[in-house]
């Protein structure tokens, strides 16, 4: 399958790399505003077409899927051109930051969870999918607590296109939540301070706590941080009626050292490029299988539009400082 992909920034790098190890997917196009960058990484790769407007990328009719790693607020007109022209998408979270927009999309494609399918590479990670077939040997669950903190803070730039901290950051635990619990959630409350990022003040947070109450009865909280000064931090622990399962972090690597100063061991694995590199190769192979195949993507416009509903509603409480209801 021909791919092309636009947006050729730190997710967009780290897909072409995922792609590149995968027989059955080649990478013949690239689009990005930045053309040097976008030349140079054609011509490294040998990827024969490489423009500056992506319009161009997916009117190439000899590319058959695309892989959308642009920022988030371009998202909505790049699938949609895509779709259009009867391609194959792979856009990355969040799919869009306005809900009338994903509501648009799912009600103008109708075969759309077979033609799009949404970056949230959580789900992909051997760790979380081996936790997750694992849940009964805990019983019934009762909690899932998420931490999700950053080593640090993307750039101003980056922070003032991506929708904020609950629709860039969160929206990966609010996915990986209802993944887990696979049910809807009927209540919110969110809470979240700045302590780290200068400039955005009234604008957005960079710390953040969430409690979600399923309509199961399952309580989540989630807490994330733009910054963590031991690295990045990915952990998962679900609590169930007969015990308790804890999905710690990777670490560069696992020797431990036992010195007069104590026991010393390795640092966590650096970011997301690092620590969900087998999750992005992970998730590539899905999305040619489920075509190959003619299966629903595993990630669908409906789970984007679910995740960005909790991120809305998180909004809400944290300007309301109140519970929000979930309809
Ligand atoms: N799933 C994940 O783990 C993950 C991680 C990081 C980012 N993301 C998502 O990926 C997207 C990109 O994030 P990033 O960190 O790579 O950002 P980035 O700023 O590093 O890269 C964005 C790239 O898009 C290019 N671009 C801007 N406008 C364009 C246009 N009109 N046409 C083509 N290219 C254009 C920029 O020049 C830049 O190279 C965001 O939506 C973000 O939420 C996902």
């Amino acid at each position: 399958m021909k791919i092309g992909i636009i947006g050729l920034g730190r997710i967009g790098k780290t897909h072409l790399k995922a792609i590149q190890k995968i027989d059955g997917l080649k990478v013949i196009a690239v689009s990005d505003i930045d053309e040097k960058q976008c030349n140079q990484i054609a011509e490294e790769n040998k990827i024969p077409y490489s423009y500056i407007d992506y319009n161009k990328l997916i009117a190439n009719k000899e590319v058959e899927a695309i892989w959308i790693c642009s920022p988030s607020k371009l998202h909505y007109e790049q699938v949609s051109a895509a779709l259009e022209h009867k391609k194959y998408v792979f856009c990355e979270k969040p799919l869009e930051i306005e809900i009338d927009k994903i509501t648009a999309l799912l009600n103008s494609f109708s075969d759309i969870d077979k033609r799009l399918m949404i970056g949230f590479n959580k789900r992909f990670d051997s760790e979380f999918i081996e936790a997750k077939k694992n849940i009964a040997k805990i019983g019934v669950p009762t909690i899932v607590k998420i931490t999700s903190r950053d080593p640090a803070p993307p750039t101003l730039a980056y922070l003032k296109t991506s929708g904020g901290l609950f629709k860039d950051m969160t929206i990966h635990d609010f996915d990986m939540s209802r993944f887990i619990v696979e049910d809807d959630v009927v209540e919110v409350y969110a809470t979240g301070s700045i302590n780290y990022i200068e400039g955005i003040d009234g604008v957005d947070i960079d710390t953040a706590m969430v409690t979600l109450k399923f309509k199961n009865g399952i309580i989540c909280t989630i807490d994330n941080s733009r910054q963590s000064p031991y690295g990045y931090d990915q952990r998962l622990e679900i609590l169930g009626t007969l015990g308790m399962l804890q999905v710690n972090n990777k670490k560069v690597n696992h020797n431990s050292f036992y010195t007069t100063q104590g026991k010393q061991s390795s640092v966590y694995q650096n970011f997301f490029l690092e620590r969900y590199a087998d999750a992005y190769e992970q998730e590539a192979r899905a999305f040619l299988d489920c075509v190959v195949t003619k299966r629903e993507f595993p990630a669908t416009a409906y789970d984007a539009l679910k995740a960005l509903e909790l991120a809305e509603a998180c909004k809400k409480s944290l300007l309301e400082n109140r519970a929000v209801r979930i309809s």
